[in-house]
């Protein structure tokens, strides 16, 4: 194994990662020849199959599997250096690699975007998916760092709050409970109720809610987006709880009304997380420190919601502030 190379380990990576011989190929601008040879030299150094072909599909074997394993740590490690050399030389340089929450879209590319600018020699890739997803891509360790409305429960986890998360009950505009004050949950519980699919964050907080109080909603309809839901609403299929930050940037806002719940808005929060044991890379630590401030940037950022006398990224407190216009 000693004799195998770097480029030999960087080839077997792409081709597992891909699923392909020939896409790895072209991803590392080499001929299929090149990518054959040198898998052909990993195998023999090996002395085990590292891939098997079924039909015109390739898959790991045991073996193959253990490797991409350790390829992973190996090239983790080797980013890792990189980017704690080039800060030695006073430059942030490097991936960050981030997965977060469906919900979590409303604000994170912003966030990004703004971090970027301070940032240009990073690179950043974002995922995102919904709640189940990115916890089983934190199992696997295939980001820097996570962003979600809950940490894990029993998982070796280490997990931080940085921002509000309010999930609300929304109808559409001329519900007759929008013109209605504390109204109790029981009564909500009557409605036709949309819900997030399972495996979503949202969901497990409405249900949970709902359980509390021994109260069994009215499900009407499950929906796989929050985009899907707040279209439902409007058509008149449903009032729904969801985060407020999916009211950030819509035209369809008026649309909507916040209804006046006994117990909401239900005070959530963001969490930034990762598996215990990582190492934290310099970006993806700089991204951390970033993150503490999140609120005082977002409300620097100008919000054409002023009009409705709340940003939905910040909620009412943080909104009156002047600088939120
Ligand atoms: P979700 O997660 O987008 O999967 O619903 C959001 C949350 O956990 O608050």
């Amino acid at each position: 194994m000693r004799h195998s190379t770097l480029r030999q380990l960087e080839v077997f990576e792409a081709i597992a990662r891909l699923g392909s011989f020939t896409r790895a190929a072209e991803e590392l601008f080499l001929t299929q020849p090149t990518v054959s040879m040198q898998i052909k030299k990993l195998t023999d150094a090996v002395g085990l199959p590292l891939f098997e072909q079924v039909g015109k599909k390739i898959y790991l074997t045991d073996a193959g599997r253990e490797l991409h394993q350790a390829c992973r740590g190996i090239f983790e490690h080797l980013a890792n250096f990189e980017m704690a050399a080039a800060d030695m030389k006073g430059l942030k340089k490097g991936k960050l690699r981030l997965a977060v929450v469906t919900t979590a879209k409303y604000f994170a590319p912003r966030l990004l975007g703004m971090f970027c600018q301070a940032y240009p020699g990073v690179d950043v890739s974002l995922k995102v998916s919904n709640r189940e997803r990115v916890l089983e891509r934190m199992e696997n360790n295939q980001d820097d760092l996570y962003i979600l409305g809950q940490p894990p429960e029993g998982a070796d986890v280490v997990a931080h709050a940085f921002l509000e998360n309010p999930l609300v009950v929304l109808a559409p505009a001329g519900h007759p409970l929008a013109v209605e004050k504390g109204i109790g949950l029981q009564r909500i519980a009557k409605e036709p109720l949309l819900l997030r699919e399972p495996g979503s964050g949202t969901r497990l907080a409405v249900e949970r809610l709902f359980a509390s109080q021994g109260l069994q909603p009215k499900i009407r309809m499950e929906l796989g987006s929050n985009e899907a839901i707040k279209q439902a609403i409007v058509g008149g299929l449903g009032i729904s709880v969801l985060s407020r930050h999916t009211l950030a940037l819509d035209a369809a806002t008026g649309q909507l009304a916040e209804l006046d719940v006994v117990g909401f808005p239900i005070k959530r929060q963001w969490f930034y997380a990762h598996p215990a044991g990582k190492q934290l890379s310099v970006v993806a630590r700089t991204f951390v420190e970033y993150l503490q401030r999140a609120p005082e940037y977002l409300r620097d950022l100008s919000c054409h919601h002023a009009h409705i006398g709340y940003c939905p990224l910040l909620g009412e407190n943080e909104s009156m502030k002047p600088s939120a216009r």
